[in-house]
């Protein structure tokens, strides 16, 4: 038997007036589109913005149901939105952030499992890396080179029958 450790990067930024202007106005698109968000269950408010090899943004923001499970999360509904309007075009960068009505996020927002799956889909499919930036209200900013960096050892298409 032995052990083997899985190791995990991110660059973290102090606050947001270190980030260098492109990351800068796409957390303020994933910023926007949190205010969008429909969350009348959770109140928790997410928004995400997703910038295309193209230049265009998508942005999504979580959409909640009476039927919990039916709802979906903000990088899901924005990861959809752009691979449905641009099949063929890699993203780029996504960023992601929260805002909590009770008490302001002072750390960056964890995306659930089920995101990290989904965006790794889109790395994997392009064969492209796609930065993952993550912020709260206040605070630090988390910023990843790779999804493979947020889910490492990820269930892929290889796996499957060929
Ligand atoms: N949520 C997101 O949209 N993205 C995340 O990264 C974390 C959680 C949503 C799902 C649900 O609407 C609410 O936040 C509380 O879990």
């Amino acid at each position: 038997m032995k052990t083997i450790k899985l190791e995990t990067t991110m660059h973290v930024y102090e606050s947001r007036s270190e980030l260098p202007a492109d990351l800068h106005a796409l957390l303020a698109e994933a910023e926007q589109a949190a205010t969008r968000a429909y969350s009348p269950y959770s109140h928790f408010q997410v928004g995400a913005a997703i910038l295309l090899n193209n230049g265009k943004v998508f942005t999504g923001s979580n959409q909640e149901n009476a039927v919990f499970p039916s709802g979906l999360c903000a990088e899901r509904v924005a990861a959809f939105a752009a691979s449905s309007a641009y099949p063929e075009v890699p993203f780029s960068k996504i960023a992601v952030t929260a805002i909590n009505p009770s008490e302001p996020l002072k750390e960056p927002v964890s995306p659930c499992g089920s995101c990290r799956q989904v965006l790794f889909e889109y790395e994997r499919k392009f064969g492209q890396p796609l930065e993952v930036l993550l912020a709260g209200q206040d605070g630090p900013i988390y910023h990843f080179q790779s999804v493979a960096h947020l889910l490492p050892y990820t269930f892929h298409a290889g796996f499957l029958p060929k």
